[in-house]
């Protein structure tokens, strides 16, 4: 089974080349990767949480699915959706809700962080803090599960909701079977943080960013205001105290990155570097910028693309949401009776569930009739290798001196739970023969 990788981008604000080189070009290059499935979309219903502003969001959603377009995603080989488009998503928000541990979210970073403002202030603790912020990290699960992402790439910052998404899950297929996939957090170490015209990390909060598509002639004016030493032309330049050099490198290969660097020891000026620099990003960035114009004139294609990809999306989630709703008992009321029945008739019996983690691995559980655990599993790199174990175990052809290599017992558990809940299936299998 291929891996899959999912990417939510929140639709807030205008992409400048911070984004570009340390999310958007790692992420189009991560989709090509073979044996991955990639999702990317654009999360509008995040954005509300912090712009209520329409035509900004309307605005900034367009402006970030032209980018990633023309940055060279491709949306016949990925999915690429709007979250709003898929009415799963809500959904299956409300269901995770309520199992949702509210001490959990108490402590999520950035519901805290605004706590602690609040606090600081000697204000309600909850001032001006809205109920989507304290729910952002459940939205954000729906999101991740509902694709059965194995993968989440994040950045720090993110990796606290990536382990709420997991607990959430846990918390529901221990309730209601194992249904969800539990996501891992994917931190990319090598992915490049920008710094912007003042030195700082490029970020809109420092109102210091490059957007990626001005125009060239913005984009001199930009460059020529990044904060530079005094040192003069002919005077020897350090490259690795210049943030100037840090853009240069993300935009160059390593061997021009070199011989700029040797450039600068020479004494290149500050203003002939910025000449440099500017044609060096604009060399990457100037074939995107005339595809991104394209398309920005043409919003009615991105939209054709975002509802194709919805149509994608929603075949998947539609028919997880159905079994997730059966799960809980959001059910046809027309088969009560008859499955009210089934199930007085139906002698409950330990079970064998198999499952597949985050790691790509196959494992199962043995559970008792009152769903308590007996044995777990060790990791299976196939399903059949698992399934030929469960049907070593349920036939007695694997005894009890070999479980021990393949699943250790729960907590509490003794061979003999293990002998007689195994037995207790076999009578069944024999009854219904
Ligand atoms: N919270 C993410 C951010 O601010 C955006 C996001 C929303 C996301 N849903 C997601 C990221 C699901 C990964 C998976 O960057």
């Amino acid at each position: 089974m291929p891996t899959r990788v999912l990417t939510g981008i929140t639709t807030s604000g205008t992409p400048h080349l911070g984004n570009y080189a340390g999310a958007i070009r790692p992420a189009i290059a991560a989709s090509l990767k073979p044996d991955t499935e990639s999702f990317y979309f654009l999360a509008d219903y995040h954005s509300l949480i912090k712009i209520a502003d329409p035509a900004r969001v309307q605005r900034s959603t367009l402006e970030i699915a032209a980018t990633w377009l023309a940055a060279g995603l491709n949306p016949d080989k990925v999915w690429f959706y709007r979250q709003s488009d898929i009415p799963q998503i809500p959904e299956l928000t409300w269901l995770l809700t309520c199992v949702a541990g509210k001490g959990l979210l108490n402590r999520a970073h950035a519901y805290k962080a605004a706590v602690d403002i609040n606090t600081a202030r000697q204000e309600d603790e909850d001032a001006g803090i809205t109920a989507g912020l304290f729910m952002y990290p459940v939205l954000m699960a729906a999101d991740i599960v509902l694709f059965g992402a194995n993968k989440v790439p994040v950045g720090r910052d993110q990796i606290q909701h990536i382990e709420m998404a997991r607990d959430f899950a846990a918390r529901f297929n221990h309730l209601y079977g194992e249904h969800l996939v539990l996501p891992e957090a994917v931190i990319e170490e090598s992915v490049a943080t920008l710094p912007g015209l003042d030195g700082r990390k490029m970020s809109k909060s420092y109102d210091n960013t490059i957007p990626l598509f001005a125009a060239k002639s913005e984009l001199k004016k930009l460059i020529a205001g990044i904060v530079t030493d005094s040192r003069l032309p002919g005077e020897p330049k350090d490259p690795d105290n210049s943030h100037l050099f840090t853009l240069y490198q993300a935009f160059s290969s390593a061997e021009q990155s070199a011989s700029f660097r040797q450039a600068l020891i020479d004494g290149l000026s500050w203003g002939e570097a910025k000449q440099a620099l500017l044609e060096t990003i604009d060399a990457e960035v100037a074939p995107m910028r005339e595809k991104y114009e394209a398309l920005m004139a043409k919003p009615e294609l991105i939209e054709q693309q975002l509802q194709h990809g919805a149509e994608k999306a929603r075949a998947i989630a539609a028919p997880l949401m159905k079994d997730l709703r059966y799960a809980v008992g959001l059910r046809n009321l027309s088969e009560v009776a008859s499955k009210t029945k089934d199930v007085v008739e139906k002698k409950v019996l330990p079970v064998f569930k198999q499952y597949r983690e985050s790691d790509g691995k196959f494992y199962f559980k043995f559970l008792n009739v009152d769903g308590g655990l007996l044995l777990q599993s060790r990791a299976f790199d196939t399903p059949k290798d698992a399934g030929k174990t469960i049907a070593d175990l349920k036939s007695g052809a694997a005894g009890m001196n070999e479980v021990n290599a393949v699943a250790s017992f729960a907590e509490g558990i003794s061979v003999l739970d293990v002998q007689s809940a195994l037995e207790e299936l076999r009578v069944a299998g024999e009854e219904k023969a």
